[in-house]
């Protein structure tokens, strides 16, 4: 099963309308590197202003709400993004689920009307340091997976990204063999959830992918792109992501 690999930066609350001269070089790389799929999720305030910077660079929100509209005070609706220009949504952050204390059953929702509107989601899943070190990552992982996937999961429309907690903007990653063993628990269970369709998912790693880790990462078996953080943030730290990515065999 050859799967595209797919780059993908999340800006979260970072960035303003100067900051959007970075995409043209983000664009160009994109440009450049035919074979690697390139997305910025860009903060809701830069998304109309970011989509378009090229046809290669798909923009994306960092969240949505799950209603189609209605009374929800500083939310943002599908259609609304949509309408903005994104092309998809980052759903189930892991600072989302600790700081707004998303479920995994609102993030199944989430996504799930992501694809009620043409839209694609990238789903995140991943464990915090203390249920790494109790010996419960890929339970909780797996947990999540299970309880957040959306009804109707297809590739066309869903990457799953693994973002170890931990190793979020710290400067720590897992070891290449960590990563390879918990994004093929990842797979496993997908195919316990959907069968088949599992092997066309792209699951991505996120955690303090620089461009100096990212050949390593990206080699790891199931490791099908990356979510990227800081690193995303300009051109000059996210190009060499995305050339290490293309030159990785599918
Ligand atoms: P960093 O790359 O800054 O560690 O962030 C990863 C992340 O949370 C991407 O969603």
């Amino acid at each position: 099963m050859t799967r595209r690999k797919l780059i993908a930066g999340n800006w979260k609350m970072n960035g303003d309308l100067a900051a959007l001269a970075e995409l043209d070089g983000i664009a160009a790389a994109a440009a450049a590197n035919p074979g690697v799929d390139v997305a910025i999720a860009a903060p809701a305030t830069l998304i109309a202003a970011a989509a378009g910077r090229g046809p290669d660079l798909a923009i994306g929100a960092q969240d949505v709400h799950a209603a189609d509209k209605g009374a929800h005070t500083g939310c943002i609706s599908a259609a609304m993004i949509r309408e903005a220009g994104a092309r998809f949504s980052i759903v189930g952050h892991s600072e989302r689920r600790a700081d707004q204390h998303e479920s995994d059953a609102e993030v199944k929702a989430k996504a799930e009307t992501l694809h009620r509107y043409g839209l694609n989601a990238i789903l995140c899943v991943g464990e915090t340091l203390e249920q790494r070190d109790a010996g419960q990552a890929k339970a909780v992982v797996t947990g999540q997976l299970a309880g957040s996937l959306p009804d109707g999961a297809g590739a066309a429309w869903l990457s799953v990204a693994y973002e170890p907690v931990w190793a979020i903007g710290t400067g720590r990653t897992p070891t290449v063999a960590d990563v390879a063993a918990m994004h093929g628990a990842i797979r496993a269970k997908l195919r316990a959830l959907i069968g088949e369709e599992a092997d066309a998912v792209r699951l991505l790693y996120g955690g303090s992918v620089t461009g100096d880790n990212a050949m390593d990462l990206l080699g790891a078996g199931d490791v099908d792109g990356a979510l990227v953080g800081g690193a995303s943030l300009t051109a000059a730290k996210f190009v060499p992501i995305i050339t290490a990515a293309a030159i990785i065999p599918a």
